[in-house]
C-alpha cells in the first residue's frame, strides 16, 4: 500500500495508450490511492469515461464547464484535492500544449492551475517514434521538463503502428513504481551508491559448482530504495532471477573474483557502499575444462580449495574509502559477531539478521550495528526495511 492516502487525479489523453490507463487505474488504486480521472475529448475516441468511472469509482471530469460544482470552478477544485496530477497517456499534442501554457480544455486547465510547490505533475509520453523524434516534441518535451513536469519514459518497442522504436508508453506497473518513487524522501539526492547483491557461484567444471541460498532480495530492495531516495545506483548482482530496479545501473557477474573485479575500480568515485551479496569463501582451485565424468570405480573426485578475495574489506581498506555497510547473515550471537564484523573489516556500519530465517523471504528483520550503538529495526517486507536502512544510512553518511 505504497500510496496510502494519495489522491492522483490520472489524465488520459487521445492515444491508443488509453487501454493501458485503465490498467493504470487499477494498479494505483490497489496500491493505496484514490484516483480522479480526468479525460479529454480525444482520449474519449479511445476509452470511455463509463470505463475509467466504474474502475475508480468515481464520476470522469470531461469538462470545465461543469454546473454540478458548487463552485464551478472544476479545474481549481481537482487540481486543489490532488497530491500529484498524473497524465497517462500524454500525446505529442498535449505536450505541445502544456508547453505553452494553453488552458483551452480542462486537463490542461488544471495542469496550469495546479499549486505546483504540493501538486506533482507527471507526463507518461505515448505516440510514434517519428514524433517523439521530432525536434518540436523534443522542444516541447524540454520546455516542460523546465517548466517543473516529470517526463516518465517513453520506453523502447515495437507501436501500436507497428513501428518499433522510442515513445511507448511504460508499462503500468512501471508508472505505477515510477510515482511511488516519487513520493518517497529524497535523502541520498545526488549521492553515488555502490550496492553487491546476490550470491556468487564458483565454477567447479562448465555444469557444476559452490554458491548458496542467497536470493539477492534485499540487496535489490536497498537498490531500488536507493534510487527512489534519488541516489545514482550502481548494482553489481551474481547470478539471480530479479527484474533490475528502476533508475539503476547493473552489473552482472558470477564469481567473487568477477564480482572484486567489478567493485573495486568503481569504489573511489563512490561515496556510500552496501555489501549485501553473500559471496562464497572459497573457491576450486582448478576449474574443470570439460564436465567431470562419473566413472565406475574411480571413487568420488575431491577438490582443493582457496580463499575468494573480500570484496568489501578490499573496498573498507581503499585510501579513499566511501562510507561501507557490511551484512552479517550469523545463526547465533548475532550483535557480538557483527561487532567484531565492524571492527575486523574497518566498516562504518554493520547490518546484521538471522541468515536461516531470511533467505528467499520477503519479510526480514534487521539489527544495525555501529560504534554508537545497536538499532533494531523490526521485521517488515523487505522494501520497506530497505527504505527503512537508505534513511538510516542517509542519517550517518557524511555531507557531500
Ligand atoms: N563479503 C565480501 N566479500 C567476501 C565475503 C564477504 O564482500 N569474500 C561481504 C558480504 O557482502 C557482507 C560481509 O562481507 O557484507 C559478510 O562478511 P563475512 O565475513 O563473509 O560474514 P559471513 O558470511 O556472515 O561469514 P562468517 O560467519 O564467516 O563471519
Amino acid at each position: 500500500m505504497d500510496l496510502q492516502g494519495k489522491h492522483i487525479v490520472l489524465g488520459l489523453t487521445g492515444g491508443v495508450a488509453c487501454y493501458k490507463a485503465a490498467d493504470l487505474a487499477r494498479e494505483l488504486i490497489k496500491a493505496g490511492a484514490t484516483v480522479q480521472a480526468v479525460m479529454t475529448a480525444s482520449a474519449q475516441q479511445f476509452v470511455t469515461p463509463l470505463l475509467l468511472q466504474s474502475l475508480t469509482g468515481r464520476p470522469v471530469a470531461t469538462t470545465q464547464w461543469d454546473t454540478t460544482q458548487p463552485n464551478a470552478m472544476a479545474h481549481i477544485n481537482l487540481s486543489r484535492e490532488a497530491d500529484a496530477i498524473l497524465v497517462a497517456p500524454a500525446t505529442a499534442d498535449f505536450i505541445a500544449r502544456l508547453a505553452q501554457g494553453r488552458c483551452d480544455e480542462l486537463l490542461s486547465l488544471l495542469c496550469v492551475a495546479r499549486p505546483a510547490e504540493r501538486c506533482s505533475l507527471l507526463l507518461a509520453p505515448a505516440m510514434n517514434r517519428e514524433m517523439w523524434a521530432h525536434p518540436a516534441t523534443q522542444r516541447n518535451a524540454q520546455q516542460v521538463r523546465d517548466d517543473g513536469a516529470v517526463l516518465l519514459g517513453p520506453a523502447s518497442g515495437s507501436q501500436a503502428c507497428g513501428e518499433i522504436g522510442d515513445g511507448r508508453m511504460l508499462e503500468p506497473e512501471d508508472i505505477r513504481d515510477a510515482l511511488i518513487a516519487h513520493f518517497q524522501p529524497k535523502v541520498l539526492q545526488g549521492r553515488r551508491v555502490l550496492i553487491t547483491a546476490g550470491p556468487t557461484f564458483e565454477a567447479i567444471d562448465p555444469v557444476r559448482g559452490i554458491t548458496n541460498r542467497s536470493s539477492g532480495k534485499m540487496g535489490f530492495a536497498i537498490a531500488r530504495a536507493a534510487a527512489e531516495a534519488g541516489a545514482q545506483v550502481i548494482l553489481v548482482a551474481g547470478p539471480v532471477h530479479l527484474p533490475t530496479p528502476a533508475g539503476v545501473q547493473r552489473i552482472d557477474v558470477e564469481s567473487a573474483q568477477q564480482m572484486h573485479d567489478a567493485v573495486l575500480p568503481l569504489a573511489a568515485q563512490h561515496e556510500l557502499f552496501i555489501a549485501t551479496a553473500a559471496v562464497a569463501d572459497w573457491r576450486p582451485v582448478a576449474q574443470a575444462d570439460a564436465k567431470i565424468k562419473k566413472v565406475a570405480g574411480q571413487g568420488t573426485p575431491t577438490f582443493e580449495l582457496t580463499e575468494n578475495p573480500d570484496v568489501l574489506a578490499a573496498v573498507a581498506a581503499l585510501p579513499s574509502a566511501p562510507f561501507c555497510v557490511g551484512f552479517a547473515a550469523e545463526t547465533h550471537d548475532i550483535e557480538r559477531h557483527a561487532r567484531e564484523k565492524l571492527h575486523r573489516k574497518k566498516l562504518q556500519l554493520v547490518v546484521a539478521n538471522h541468515g536461516p530465517s531470511t533467505f528467499g523471504r520477503d519479510e526480514n528483520q534487521l539489527l544495525l550495528v555501529d560504534a554508537q550503538g545497536t538499532h533494531e529495526l523490526p521485521a517488515a517486507d523487505k522494501l520497506s526495511l530497505a527504505r527503512t536502512l537508505v534513511g538510516e544510512v542517509a542519517r550517518r553518511l557524511p555531507t557531500a
